[in-house]
């Protein structure tokens, strides 16, 4: 059996790919794009863009939606695929942890599958995993973080969760840093405060997604670092969400759980 997969913000740069990766995956069949953009084009053979997710999905009846749309209307997204009882895979960022319980929450008391990732691409979950490993045994620590120019959410979502699992093991990075003064506002990033990390984000053309985590101690410095050269390097990690979701109906954050 095909598994039916919509997807919505299906004329994005990562819903293209999304489309793309579907269209190309035997074990998938398109089930129908949405976007608020381009409405009407068509995206294969008797598939067309529609705006409306409730109308799409009430004629496609799909398995699996992949919503790859923008943070701002990304919760309210969701809330409607629990509510029709649509299993999902997130790849949009900018939730925050308060919308990620209630959805834990929405997905229990509807039994309704749905698989978050802030990075779907299988370097940068490994490029995480070492950052923690190092965190260890580095007194200091900091994210650098680069992005295309259209990129509206800061820092990623990467990087936030690199924080995150870089805190569970060190709980400040800043050890033996001198009291700082900033003479321009912002000049050294944003502060994780579980751990006083800091995280600077860059954006500009030229970037798909690149995460450099820069450690220090005495006399050494390490550099880890993971570059997305284009958004083919998540479409494998979306597919195996896919795969996973129509086969659970729990809540699950982050690729690293199943791969
Ligand atoms: N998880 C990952 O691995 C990963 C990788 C890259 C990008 N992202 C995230 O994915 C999101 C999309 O990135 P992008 O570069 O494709 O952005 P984009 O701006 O190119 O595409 C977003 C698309 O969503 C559409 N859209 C917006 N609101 C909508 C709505 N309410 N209903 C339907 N469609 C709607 C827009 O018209 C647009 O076509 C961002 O949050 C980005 O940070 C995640």
């Amino acid at each position: 059996m095909t598994i039916k997969v919509a997807v919505v913000g299906a004329m994005g740069k990562m819903g293209q790919e999304v489309v793309k990766a579907v269209l190309a995956d035997a074990s998938c069949e398109l089930a129908c794009a949405v976007d608020k953009f381009g409405v009407g084009t068509l995206v294969t053979e008797n598939i067309s863009v529609q705006d409306d997710i409730k109308t799409a999905f009430s004629v496609a009846k799909p398995d699996v939606v992949v919503d790859f749309t923008q943070p701002s209307v990304i919760y309210e997204n969701i809330k409607l695929y629990m509510q029709l009882k649509v299993k999902s895979v997130i790849g949009t960022t900018g939730l925050t942890s308060e919308q990620l319980n209630d959805i834990e929450k929405m997905s229990i008391e509807n039994n309704t599958g749905c698989f978050i990732a802030p990075n779907f691409s299988t370097g940068a979950i490994l490029m995480m995993k070492f950052a923690q490993e190092a965190a260890k045994y580095f007194s200091n620590a900091e994210i650098l973080e680069f992005h295309h120019n259209q990129k509206k959410d800061a820092p990623s979502g990467t990087a936030i969760k690199t924080a995150e699992l870089m805190s569970e093991v060190n709980s400040n990075f800043k050890l033996n840093n001198c009291d700082e003064t900033e003479t321009i506002e912002g000049s050294r990033g944003g502060c994780f405060e579980k751990s006083n990390l800091q995280i600077h984000a860059i954006r500009m053309p030229g970037f798909v997604a690149s995460q450099e985590v820069v450690f220090g101690s005495s006399g050494q410095t390490l550099k880890i670092r993971h570059d997305s050269i284009n958004r083919e390097c998540y479409m494998g990690g979306v597919l195996m969400a896919v795969n996973y979701v129509v086969k659970n109906n729990n809540f699950m954050y982050g690729l690293e759980n199943i791969l």
